[in-house]
């Protein structure tokens, strides 16, 4: 879909976003591996939580009618095995799905490959949960999924006992669970899906598993797994889990994706307006962004008002300050930016002064090469941005309108169309479909706060 943004309109109120994707992927994980019923509120129809649960279904009996409906969105009723998905899919209605698990030991082998879409987020965490399981499965994804780095997960899986093998290091990856046994890892890069998979495997295996992190990255599942009453403990960069013990059933009302609200503050923030954003995850490793609006000078509060199976939940405010400025985002800050440096980007375009992301080689291991995905669509947009070694330069300087291609990237996608709010001319983004990997409804949300844009041929 190309969308043309009119800009010139303030972007501003109040608004929700659909719940944190990170957050639902393990979640979802958690309940099919439950022993009992457990009750997910307000998961996010985005295409990667879909996959996951989509995924789920092919490996669980109890869970399978409710997880299947539900993945594939049908706003019907679904009663199978004391699961359900209620469907209520009305404006601004809480859905709930219900899933009845066994405990991890009653997972089934699939009857054949199981399909992650665009997720890496599915396929890293499934490999760590299948690890454990005594049976064969090959684990696949579409063509982007398929180029991304799949041995920094296999490595650990094998050491604690699973046969993994990767197709060149790549998906498909075949995996022969079985019986594990805790290791000691050291993650060579900072990445969540890596010790998120890890523990997940850890959770099943003899003895004790632990991961040291070089550098904090998102804690969902240390968090989760703790609240769920698991022996988990953390100290400095290192989370250590006893094996061996299966959790109950449970419920919990996803929060809102910050990552998606950083697309409605900056939206905000780009056209000088106030931006509230209601019931968001406000864990600390995940809002390391909003320092960094800060300090470009946007005026930020996040104001909490909760707790959710360990995560804090709360409302986000923003307002424009005096000026936007160019800011430099340091290598040690990317791993808890990784998600939102196109957003930031974004409104680096339009800031006084040159921003700089430092060290962010890891952004080309993403859903797209986002380095140059970044750097080109700015560009196409007829603003400025290089990519320098593994640096990204934004200098400013604004933007004359253009058009960007998001290159099957949800997150491009959304980026653009909030760079070009505030251009100086019209802009189209081709690919805006890509949006609902992680935000549905996105388009329609910010016509809602007074954007101009629509959907072209
Ligand atoms: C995620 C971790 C991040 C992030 C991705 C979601 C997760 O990847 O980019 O969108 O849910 O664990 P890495 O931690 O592998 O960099």
């Amino acid at each position: 879909m190309r969308v043309r943004v009119t800009p010139g309109t303030t972007v501003g109120g109040e608004a929700r976003v659909p719940g944190d994707k990170s957050i639902a992927h393990r979640w979802l994980i958690l309940a099919a591996t439950a022993h009992g019923r457990s009750r997910l509120v307000d998961l996010p129809a985005s295409l990667d939580v879909r996959s996951t649960a989509a995924c789920l279904a092919l490996v669980s009996v109890r869970g399978r009618p409710a997880l299947e409906a539900w993945a594939r969105n049908v706003a019907a009723l679904t009663e199978g095995h004391r699961s359900t998905w209620n469907g209520d899919a009305s404006e601004g209605a809480s859905t709930a799905l219900e899933v009845e698990g066994e405990g991890r030991s009653a997972l089934i082998e699939p009857a054949g490959p199981i399909d992650c879409g665009n997720s890496g987020t599915t396929m890293r965490l499934l490999a760590g949960t299948l690890a454990a399981a005594p049976f064969g499965s090959v684990i696949t994804g579409d063509a982007s999924l398929s180029s991304r780095p799949m041995e920094r997960v296999a490595a650990p899986l094998r050491q604690m006992g699973a046969r993994v093998r990767t197709t060149d290091g790549h998906a498909p990856v075949e995996i022969l669970g079985g019986p594990l046994t805790g290791i000691s890892y050291v993650v060579p890069v900072p990445t969540a899906q890596v010790k998120g998979a890890v523990l997940l495997a850890g959770i099943a295996a003899e003895g004790e598993t632990s991961v040291t992190e070089p550098a904090a990255t998102r804690d969902h599942t240390e968090r989760a797994l703790a609240a769920l009453g698991a022996p988990v403990s953390v100290e400095g960069g290192t989370i250590t889990l006893r094996g061996g013990y299966q959790h109950d059933g449970f419920s919990a009302s996803v929060p809102g994706d910050v990552s998606s609200a950083g697309f409605l503050v900056a939206a905000a923030a780009v056209t000088g307006s106030e931006m509230l954003v209601r019931g968001v995850g406000l864990n600390p490793s995940r809002v390391h962004f909003l320092g960094i609006l800060e300090r470009m000078g946007v005026r930020v509060e996040a104001r909490p008002l909760g707790e959710a199976l360990g995560e804090p939940v709360g409302d986000l405010w923003v307002a424009p300050g005096a000026e936007l400025r160019g800011v430099v985002v340091e290598a040690s800050e990317l791993p808890l930016v990784i998600d939102e440096v196109p957003v930031l980007a974004s409104m680096a375009t339009h800031a006084r002064g040159e921003t700089w992301f430092v060290g962010a080689a890891e952004l080309r291991g993403k859903e797209s090469d986002r380095l140059a995905g970044v750097a080109d669509g700015v560009r196409g947009l007829g603003g400025h941005a290089a990519v320098e070694g593994d640096d990204l330069v934004v200098p400013g300087l604004g933007l004359r309108g253009g058009v960007a291609d998001a290159r099957g990237d949800h997150r491009l996608a959304m980026a653009f169309a909030i760079a070009a709010l505030a251009a100086e001319g019209p802009c189209q983004i081709e690919g805006m479909e890509a949006a609902d990997v992680s935000f549905p409804g996105f388009v329609e949300t910010l016509r809602g706060l007074g954007a101009s844009m629509e959907a072209t041929t």
